[in-house]
């Protein structure tokens, strides 16, 4: 199963498997990683998915959609140009090495 990797914002790092398929932060709030939360499971509505991704290149990452671009507007973190919202990052095997760095705060 391709992995990734989360870096919290103290530095703490932790490794998933995650199934083909599955988001990022489906992953992550399944795994209790601190740092995502995920309130609205999913539906861009919330923003307290925010991660930044480190190592974007040649992993086939979708590109940010008009909704989740508005919502990257209201992330409680700053957002960046490696900003992205978890959900919207589904799982492939082209993803297996990825790695995300997550905001001192989702709220
Ligand atoms: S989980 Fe709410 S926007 Fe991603």
């Amino acid at each position: 199963m391709p992995n990734v990797t989360f870096i919290a914002d103290d530095g703490t790092e932790t490794v998933l498997d995650v199934a083909v398929g599955t988001s990022i932060m489906e992953a992550a709030v399944m795994s209790n990683v601190d740092g995502i939360m995920g309130e609205c499971g999913g539906s861009i509505n919330c923003a307290t998915c925010h991660v930044y991704v480190q190592n974007a290149g040649g992993f086939g990452l979708p590109d940010v959609g008009e909704v989740e671009n508005e919502m990257l507007d209201a992330t409680a973190a700053e957002r960046r140009p490696e900003s992205r919202l978890s959900c919207q990052l589904i799982m492939t095997e082209a993803m297996a090495g990825l790695i995300v760095r997550l905001p001192d705060a989702q709220y």
